[in-house]
């Protein structure tokens, strides 16, 4: 299985929002609508074997966990309008004290960044950042949870958690590029190795 976790630093957190202007009115979730489809999709069909995972921090009601579930994942499309309109879903079936399954292969949950990687303890976790250690010299286990920032890199707190369960840090070169990108190029770069 492979994993990708985005950190969504200002991703809004209730459901009023407008769905045609994700990058103003929803704290940037257009990024993580871009990285879902990069996590999933490949020609014709979604990879089986991704789950992606997001907690939302902006305004009003922080932290808000999704998990989407690519073998469980159903009627979403790849375009970045309608994997938004399922995120909206999602924050706005929200409930405090269970896990909800928002529609086909996405839940959401009450949880924190230390919840989720206490949740994942068994997974290998990668934190992608400029100055890692280069990928080609990574043998990325079978078991990969890979962490991404959004426009924002992880805070101190953050990579200490990740830290303490033995996370490696991990580069795609020094220069900096999107975070949907950097999902693009790890799938390719998986299929290709395995
Ligand atoms: C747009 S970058 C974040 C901001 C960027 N670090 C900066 O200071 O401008 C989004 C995320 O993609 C990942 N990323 C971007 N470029 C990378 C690279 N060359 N190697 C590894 N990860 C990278 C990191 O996880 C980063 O937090």
């Amino acid at each position: 299985m492979r994993h990708f976790y985005v950190k969504s630093t200002k991703g809004m957190t209730s459901g009023e929002f407008n769905i045609n202007d994700t990058a103003g009115s929803a704290g940037r979730l257009d990024i993580i609508a871009r990285c879902v489809n990069a996590a999933f999709w490949i020609s014709h069909s979604l990879r089986t074997d991704v789950v992606f995972h997001t907690i939302l921090f902006g305004p009003p009601n922080s932290p808000i966990y999704i998990k989407i579930v690519g073998k469980k994942l159903r009627k979403v499309q790849p375009d970045e309008r309608n994997i938004s309109i399922f995120l909206k879903k999602a924050i706005e079936r929200f409930e405090e004290d269970r896990v909800v399954e928002t529609t086909p292969g996405i839940f959401a949950s009450r949880k924190t960044f230390e919840d989720v990687i206490e949740e994942y303890k068994d997974c290998d976790f990668y934190l992608l950042g400029e100055d890692g250690s280069d990928i080609s010299d990574c043998d990325v286990s079978e078991n990969a949870f890979f962490i991404l920032g959004d426009k924002e890199d992880l805070v101190d707190e953050e990579v200490a958690i990740l830290e303490k369960h033995g996370a490696k840090k991990v580069s795609l070169g020094k220069i900096s590029y999107l975070t949907s990108h950097c999902i693009g190029f790890l799938n390719v770069y998986l299929d290709r190795k395995n």
